[in-house]
């Protein structure tokens, strides 16, 4: 079974390898590419080859949020240049979320737009980086600031790839999940509410992509309804940025500081949407299982709101959120006071 979305089609497993090896040779692709970072280069690169029967040109990055930039771009165009790509190559991007947002965008930008294709490693970038169309780099110590909506030829997904993931990094793709049950399937998330080990987790994936793929078919640009997806991120990106800001080598994880952004907008939910309380303390239960708790002064919330003041999704500067009217269910550009905010972190240190 494989799951289509607006322009694109998500193939899983064996039948996902079979259709890449088919589609390679039957195609009129000049050049392979294949773009890894140095984790995914040696923990899923030999997996890949195992599975394909074609010949590519390996790019080679380096790993981590902080190259997902500019100077990454140039050595990926670079080594494209002087490889031979033309305007009928093709970009295999084999990794995480940084290797699928920086080869989507490098390659949606080389000769005006050629061709790639997204093999997801990690389970955040399997659930959700990987499909929607958005690629992007940081620039200016602001993320995903430079990006082009483009969706992937196709995307292959296997699970095989998530055995070499640290349980860190697992436990952030993990909360995003719990994120799409939250914003649009109560029962999915009740199902996944207690925490699921990565050998059980593959069909969990699929009703996550296919959560957001529907999403996505609805307002790919964003306009909207798509907003959605932006559950417990106002907050969440702010206290990812602020812990980035303030030491880079603790930085949280993406899904760790989602993980605090859900808890705090599902009590904001309570506040302005009617969202049921004894439901926003079984979310925050959700999460304090499987994340440690942060402690956070009055400091550091003052920067984290400063920080949210500065988010694209506050227009007018207003500070603009999606909200939970109950478990499956959620609303976007509700107006909140500096007030909550406060009182929401005192919910969380509760
Ligand atoms: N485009 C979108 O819609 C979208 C959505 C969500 C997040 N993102 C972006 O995705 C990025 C985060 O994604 P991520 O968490 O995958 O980050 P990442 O790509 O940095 O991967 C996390 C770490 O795991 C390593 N890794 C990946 N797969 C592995 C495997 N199978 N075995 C061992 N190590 C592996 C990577 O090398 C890296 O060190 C951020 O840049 C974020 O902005 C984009």
């Amino acid at each position: 079974m494989n799951i289509k979305t607006l322009n694109s089609v998500i193939y899983f497993g064996e039948e996902g390898w079979s259709f890449l090896n088919k589609s390679i040779l039957k195609s009129n692709y000049t050049k392979l590419f294949v773009l890894v970072d140095s984790n995914t280069n040696n923990h899923c690169l030999p997996y890949f080859k195992s599975n394909v029967d074609f010949d590519f040109n390996l790019i080679v990055i380096k790993e981590g949020e902080k190259n997902k930039n500019i100077d990454t771009c140039n050595e990926i165009w670079k080594f494209l240049t002087n490889n031979g790509a033309d305007r009928k190559s093709l970009m295999i991007n084999l990794g995480g979320g940084v290797v699928t947002d920086i080869g989507g965008f490098t390659a949606s930008v080389f000769k005006r737009g050629i061709d790639f294709i997204n093999i997801p490693t990690s389970l955040l970038c399997m659930v959700d980086a990987s499909v929607g169309g958005k690629t992007g780099i940081d620039f200016n110590l602001i993320k995903n600031q430079l990006g082009v909506f483009k969706e992937p030829v196709f995307t292959i997904l296997d699970a095989f790839f998530l055995k070499t993931l640290n349980e860190r990094e697992y436990k952030s793709g993990y909360s995003e999940m719990l994120k799409h049950g939250l914003i649009a399937e109560e029962k999915y998330f009740f199902k996944i509410s207690s925490f699921i080990k990565r050998e059980h987790v593959s069909h969990h994936i699929k009703k996550s992509l296919e959560i957001k793929s529907k999403i996505v078919k609805k307002d790919m640009n964003e306009f909207g309804f798509r907003k959605i997806l932006n559950f417990g991120h106002t907050l969440g990106h702010a206290i990812e940025t602020y812990f980035l800001l303030k030491d880079p080598k603790n930085a949280l994880l993406h899904g760790e500081a989602i993980s605090i952004g859900m808890v705090l907008e599902s009590f904001l939910s309570t506040k302005y949407c009617g969202f049921n309380e004894t439901d926003a303390l079984l979310i925050k239960k959700t999460f304090s299982n499987i994340f440690p708790k942060i402690e956070f002064d009055k400091k550091s919330i003052n920067e984290i709101l400063n920080i949210v003041k500065h988010d694209k999704k506050n227009l007018d500067n207003n500070l603009n959120f999606v909200l939970l009217t109950k478990i499956g269910n959620s609303i976007w550009d509700v107006n909140v006071s500096e007030k909550s905010v406060l009182k929401s972190f005192e919910y969380y240190d509760s």
